[in-house]
């Protein structure tokens, strides 16, 4: 067997040699049970059981010492400790049973349910009417077999303006309308409408052709209740052999009785767009405009000019197309009667629920 060299001589774990007398058992006691009286929690109370009732305890080493005393002192030191242990044993029992019963009626509480509380309201968001216009345009469209093209909000300028036959000295393309990107000579811009989707489709997909492009555009005008710097617009165009202007309007029309109202009808003003030729200025009259029945300027549409056609290396004489295009924010605004710009930009929920939580 090994010597025991490191393990502590049992003497050791011995406190002071202590003396047993009235004086040490009384003081013995006493501290005992301020210790049991100063315990606040059931947890607490336990970790202190062996050094107080346990036979490490001052009162269990105090009654070892009863072994060494004369015989006939015995008796009466047994009964002055006994009496001792069993007055701080009765002290402990009652303390435990009633920190035991304090423990469990916090854990009870604690997990207790209040079947009468009212419920937490989360509120529930909303997508922001533009996105929601912007699909049902869509789905619109969809309907009759059209498909949903895009292109990049960075566009080159040929896109933007020479592709749809702008003259270089078109006062669209000036600074003070058109964001430009640094260096100027890059010929970078935000798109200033989404026409640009327009030549991109033409030349990225087959013919004949039917594209409907919803989307952000940018200009450089100042917020306020009726203009924003970031806008958007809705794109159509259609190319295929033998498409008039009553395509166009056929399809308008049914645009917007589906928009407005079986009542709705839509109105062609003569204009000018350097990308189509003719063109006109899109009335709807909307049945349901506030302040009674009107016609309210929506958009531009026209045939597409053979130069645009040419220019996406498309055969004019082969092919015709049709095109228009709306501000999406204006749609909303005279379709729903919203006053102010402001609130379409803001994304404050509470503007968004008005027109439902969609998904
Ligand atoms: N791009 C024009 C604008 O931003 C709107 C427009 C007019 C689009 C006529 C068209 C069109 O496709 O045919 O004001």
């Amino acid at each position: 067997m090994p010597p025991l060299s490191n393990s502590i001589p049992k003497t050791k774990l011995v406190r002071v040699p202590l003396e047993l007398n009235q004086q040490t058992v009384a003081k013995a006691l006493a501290e005992a049970l301020a210790d049991v009286n100063a315990a606040n929690t059931f947890a607490e109370l336990k970790t202190l059981k062996s050094s107080l009732v346990g036979e490490s305890s001052q009162l269990a080493q105090l009654n070892a010492l009863i072994r060494d005393l004369p015989a006939e002192q015995k008796a009466e030191a047994g009964k002055l400790v006994g009496q001792a242990r069993a007055e701080l044993n009765q002290v402990f029992a009652k303390r435990e049973a009633e920190l035991e019963a304090l423990a469990l009626e916090q854990q009870l509480q604690s997990e207790s349910v209040d079947l009468t509380a009212s419920p937490k309201v989360l509120r529930q968001g909303a997508r922001h009417p533009l996105s929601l216009l912007m699909d049902q345009i869509s789905d619109v469209f969809v309907g009759m077999g059209w498909e949903i093209a895009d292109g990049p909000e960075l566009e080159n300028e040929w896109f933007n303006f020479d592709a749809l036959n702008f003259h270089p000295d078109h006062p669209a393309r000036a600074m003070q309308d058109t964001f430009f990107v640094a260096p100027v000579e890059n010929h970078l811009l935000l798109r200033t409408h989404t026409s640009p989707v327009q030549v991109r489709s033409m030349l990225e997909r087959d013919l004949p052709l039917y594209v409907l492009c919803p989307g952000r555009v940018f200009r450089t005008d100042e917020l306020d209740a009726t203009h924003t710097p970031v806008f958007h617009q809705v794109e159509g165009l259609a190319v295929d052999k033998g498409l008039t202007m009553a395509d166009l309007k056929g399809t308008l029309e049914h645009f917007a009785r589906v928009m407005f109202g079986p009542e709705a009808k839509i109105r062609l003003r003569p204009s000018f767009f350097p990308f189509t030729e003719p063109s006109a200025e899109l009335d709807v009259w909307h049945p349901g405009a506030k302040g009674g029945p009107r016609w309210v300027e929506w958009g531009g549409c026209g045939m597409v000019n053979p130069n645009v056609l040419l220019a996406a290396g498309i055969d004019p004489e082969i092919y015709s197309g049709f095109a228009f295009g709306m501000g999406i924010e204006r749609t909303l605004m005279f379709r729903n009667g919203v006053r102010d710009m402001h609130d379409m930009v803001e994304a404050d929920v509470r503007f968004s629920q008005q027109f439902g939580s969609v998904i």
